[in-house]
């Protein structure tokens, strides 16, 4: 596997320590090699001593020195410039070595872990150098590519980027990574909206009152001021991972339970959420920016590493979307997302209607609607809140949660991008998203950054670090006599 961009966050944060896990639990074939790739003019050795850091850093558990030893002597490291040819055929020369090695053609994956902009001029060395045609630079079945999100800053750009990746590989060797796809209790949505037929009859706008997303998060942007700039929270996780998880909701059931059936039906879905008019884009969407926090001992945004001081980047957004699946026909879809929240969270709430029949007498003000929750993480699981008789004379009412959490004893859930390397290597491409469902999303999102372009009265910061975002955000679900779930 050849990482571009191996110095970046990604690879410390999520790419190195599922690998090692994947290592750990022999899951990785035996001949695994992994190269690094990027600008920092690193020897093996220092890049060794770099994924040690990351290791020691992310690891969650069951770290193991002696295993640690045996991973990282199969990590490698190949210096050189995205734009600049010379890397390219050093890494010729690094592959042509594992391959005599093993006295064979060793399958190649690359993964694109770099910001955006570089990927077109990546693909284009790849193809010039015959790198993507894998061993022996002639058997393009022994290559894929991983492409991480966002899947260029645009629709235009995403199209020029589909375009181009189809000139050097086939659909079947592109794997475009949303590494919400891969997390368990995601994947979990499906089996448990299909594998239930009780749930069937109510999943429509008949039942159905409203569905929240949220996906909260305590970080700011770290050290990833450069790449954030130019990208903003609409792009980092609007245009993919919410999306994803509004359709996890939607989509309906596959007519077959493989990759094509899967990801028809969630594409079906992405197409079918409504895209906003420039006059809906201010009152449906609301966009913030952190500022200092409350405490004082948390920076704003602006006061970040990279980040200009005059930023007007946003690190929150919020939208209220609906779907032209006639299912959902009315039913508002809220959804936000940002950096520097209360607290780390990822949630999806389905909130029924209130019961027809509200029993007479007393209690009825204490029957509230049943919501259905999706804890995507932390402490994931699900939760069904019913109404039930209090204990007693009266008839008085109380709600009980019907709640499942991952049992423990199954050992610790896989981290999301452990799935994905694991699928890729199998060639499964269920959770990995195709270009339509790619382009549908950018199609649903450049319509919203070209409204904001419009807006002249920004106020940024606008949401204390620490707190639950801007206040605009809370009225875009009050004006309709809602309240967000998630605290
Ligand atoms: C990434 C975004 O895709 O997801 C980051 O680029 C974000 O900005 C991260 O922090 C959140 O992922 P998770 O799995 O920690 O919720």
């Amino acid at each position: 596997m050849v990482i571009f961009g191996a110095t970046g966050d990604l690879t410390q944060r999520k790419l190195i320590p599922a690998l090692f896990h994947l290592f750990q639990k022999k899951v990785l074939p035996p001949h695994f090699y992994i190269v690094g790739f990027s600008r920092r003019p690193y020897t093996s050795e220092d890049f060794k001593e770099f994924l040690e850091q990351a290791i020691k850093k992310f690891h969650q558990h069951n770290f193991s020195e002696s295993q640690w030893h045996e991973f990282i002597g199969k990590c490698y490291y190949q210096q050189g410039n995205f734009s600049e040819v010379r890397g390219y055929i050093d890494l010729i020369e690094k592959l042509n070595e594992f391959d005599e090695l093993l006295s064979s053609c060793v399958p190649r994956f690359f993964y694109l872990a770099t910001p955006p902009d570089n990927y077109p001029e990546i693909l284009k060395y790849l193809h010039s150098t015959k790198l993507s045609e894998g061993c022996g630079q002639g058997s393009d079945k022994w290559t894929k590519i991983m492409i991480e999100k966002p899947f260029g800053k645009s629709l235009d750009d995403a199209q020029k980027l589909d375009r181009k990746l189809a000139q050097f590989f086939n659909e079947e060797q592109i794997y475009r990574i949303d590494h919400y796809l891969g997390k368990e209790a995601v994947q979990n949505i499906l089996a448990f909206r299909f594998a239930n037929s009780i749930f069937d009859p109510v999943w429509n706008n008949k039942y159905i009152d409203h569905v929240q997303v949220t996906i909260a998060e305590t970080l700011g942007v770290e050290t990833r001021g450069n790449f954030f700039e130019g990208i903003g929270t609409l792009r980092d996780m609007a245009q993919s991972h919410l999306l994803e998880l509004m359709t996890a909701i939607t989509m309906p059931e596959p007519q077959r339970f493989d990759a094509v059936g899967i990801r028809n039906a969630r594409s079906r879905s992405i197409k079918e959420i409504i895209c906003l008019k420039p006059s809906e884009v201010k009152s449906r969407t609301v966009r913030g920016q952190y500022g200092l926090s409350s405490s004082k001992l948390v920076a704003g945004y602006r006061e970040e590493p990279n980040v200009n001081p005059k930023s007007n980047t946003e690190t929150f957004v919020a939208l209220k979307l609906f779907t032209t699946d006639g299912l959902w026909d009315r039913v508002p879809f809220y959804l936000r997302t940002g950096k520097r929240l209360a607290r780390k969270a990822t949630e999806i709430s389905v909130i029924f209607k209130e019961p027809k029949l509200k029993m007479l007498g007393r209690g009825e003000k204490e029957i509230v609607a049943n919501t259905l929750t999706f804890r995507i993480e932390p402490n994931e699981g699900i939760d069904l809140s019913l109404n039930a008789k209090r204990v007693g004379f009266e008839r008085v009412f109380k709600q009980i949660p019907l709640s499942f959490s991952y049992d423990k004893t199954d050992g610790v859930l896989p981290e999301s991008y452990e799935k994905l390397l694991v699928d890729v290597m199998r060639g499964d491409q269920t959770l990995f998203t195709r270009t339509d469902e790619v382009q549908a999303s950018w199609k649903l999102i450049s319509r919203i950054s070209e409204g904001w372009q419009e807006e002249n009265d920004l106020r940024f910061p606008n949401y204390a670090a620490g707190s639950w975002g801007p206040k605009a955000a809370e009225e875009l679900i009050q004006k309709d006599g809602r309240e967000w779930l998630l605290r």
